[in-house]
């Protein structure tokens, strides 16, 4: 999708739907609105952002990796191609968004190197100290409060694994004028706050000049 055509998506979804639709929305799609509205803002419009992302995991060939909040699907499918003898794990709690990114990734599950689970990240359906590194890009805003999620993370983390979270900044969020009732938006140095109070460690914020937005990316391993 071209530039000109997302800023017309934006503006145009911005008139069509109220704020507090709009943040619903982008915290748990659903129906023709997240199908079909939603699911092309967030293809083009975090693209950058989740390369960014897929750039600081740093994937091994047998890596577990998981994503939390996958959304469209289509990090899901990046990480699958780098993953060769490892698996793919995506968990997200939006049946709309699951069914798209099945429908994405259907090769690779019938390959059996990927499996999408429906649920929600502060109770997650999986074994303490699973994954080697978990993702998850412009979901922190909607857990309220973080720190079980956060907790959760940390638990189905192998010790030494790696997490990396793809975020918009506080000032961002106000740019954006998104809801806030529905956006709790954090500072840069918030989420490394947050992220060291969860028990993490060598926790940096990496920032990347990009379009629509600049995309930042906490990165943080549990010990
Ligand atoms: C704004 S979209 C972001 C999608 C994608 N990660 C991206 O950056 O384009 C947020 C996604 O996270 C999911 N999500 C939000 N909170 C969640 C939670 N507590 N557990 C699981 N999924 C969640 C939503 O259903 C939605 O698919």
């Amino acid at each position: 999708m071209p530039n000109w055509l997302f800023i017309g998506l934006v503006r145009f979804v911005k008139a069509l739907l109220s704020d507090r639709t709009l943040a619903l929305q982008s915290r748990k799609p659903s129906g023709f609105l997240g199908r079909f509205v939603l699911q092309p803002l967030f293809i083009k419009g975090n693209a950058e952002l989740n390369a960014l992302l897929l750039s600081q995991l740093k994937l091994q060939p047998d890596n577990r990796v998981l994503e939390i909040g996958f959304g469209p699907g289509v990090l899901l499918n990046q990480m699958a191609d780098l993953v060769s003898c490892g698996h793919v794990y995506g968990l997200d709690f939006s049946e709309t968004m699951f069914q798209a990114a099945s429908q994405r990734n259907q090769a690779w599950i019938l390959e059996e190197r990927m499996t999408l689970r429906l649920g929600s990240s502060d109770a997650m359906p999986f074994e303490a100290n699973t994954f080697d590194k978990v993702a998850t890009a412009n979901t922190l805003y909607f857990w309220q409060p973080p720190e079980s999620h956060l907790q959760e993370i940390y638990r189905v983390l192998k010790p030494t694994g790696l997490l990396v979270l793809g975020f918009r900044d506080e000032a961002q969020i106000e740019s954006m004028q998104l809801d806030r009732w529905i956006f709790n938006a954090y500072s840069q140095k918030a989420v490394k706050k947050l992220l060291k109070s969860a028990g993490f460690i060598n926790v940096e914020i990496i920032c990347q000049p990009a379009i629509p937005l600049d995309s930042y990316v906490a990165i943080a391993t549990k010990p």
